[in-house]
């Protein structure tokens, strides 16, 4: 296996919406550690081989983001990703933080965004359902320690000071919560009356501000 990056490294892992991007900068910031995420690092260093015009997104060059993530050295880096895979191939992760958020919130949060109807409710269908957890447990497996946050209903700077204090203590911490199991019923049909018209509406329009 080749030569592993420093361990200075947190990542911040979880759905789109569920705060990374404002935890993980400010988190950065507190500790005096360089701030950058998964898609920064991939359009910077070209790390990408292909256009998906149908998705907007860029197909990324697994080989190239591998070897560049493997040079990340005597850098102390809080980095933001949707995908934990390639991290935890890379290098040895101090901190994994999971940020998780209430369904509903959540999608309070993401329909603020400019983003397609359906684009939101895939989110917060994953949120729903845990689909990030397979890869937590993989982090798990491989003894990496993680921080799973609600972020539901605490400050920016309340989920920063969580995340020092998990640092300093290593206190218990339990992964990871079940949204299907903790919403109430009523809270349960209205997440998914959201997934369903999403899903019966076309895929194309945008939600209104
Ligand atoms: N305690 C909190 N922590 C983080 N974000 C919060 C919190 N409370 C409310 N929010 C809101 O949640 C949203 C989180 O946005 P942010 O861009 O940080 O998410 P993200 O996980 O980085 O998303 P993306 O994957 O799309 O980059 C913001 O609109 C923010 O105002
Ligand atoms: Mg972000």
């Amino acid at each position: 296996m080749a030569d592993r990056g420093v361990d200075e490294i947190i990542i911040v892992f979880g759905v789109p919406g569920t705060g990374k991007s404002l935890i993980g900068s400010k988190l950065a910031r507190r500790l005096g550690y360089r701030f950058t995420t998964l898609s920064w690092l991939v359009l910077q260093n070209g790390y990408w081989r292909d256009y998906d015009s149908q998705r907007r997104s860029f197909v990324i060059d697994y080989d190239a983001l591998l070897s560049g993530i493997q040079g990340i050295r005597n850098y102390r880096y809080v980095i933001e990703t949707h995908w934990l895979e390639p991290f935890l191939e890379a290098m040895n992760p101090l901190l994994i933080v999971f940020t998780r958020t209430h369904p509903m919130i959540l999608f309070e949060r993401l329909r603020r965004r400019a983003w397609p109807r359906k684009k939101v409710a895939e989110n917060v269908e994953a949120e729903l359902l845990g689909v990030l957890i397979e890869e937590i447990k993989t982090a798990l497996d491989k003894g990496v320690a993680v921080l799973e946050l609600d972020t539901s209903n605490i400050s920016v700077q309340g989920a920063v000071e969580r995340i020092l204090d998990f640092l300093q203590n290593r206190d218990k911490n339990r992964c990871c919560i079940d949204w299907l199991s903790r919403l109430s019923e009523n809270e349960l049909e209205e997440v998914m009356n959201i997934i369903g018209s999403a899903n019966a509406n076309r895929g194309d329009e945008h939600l209104e501000q």
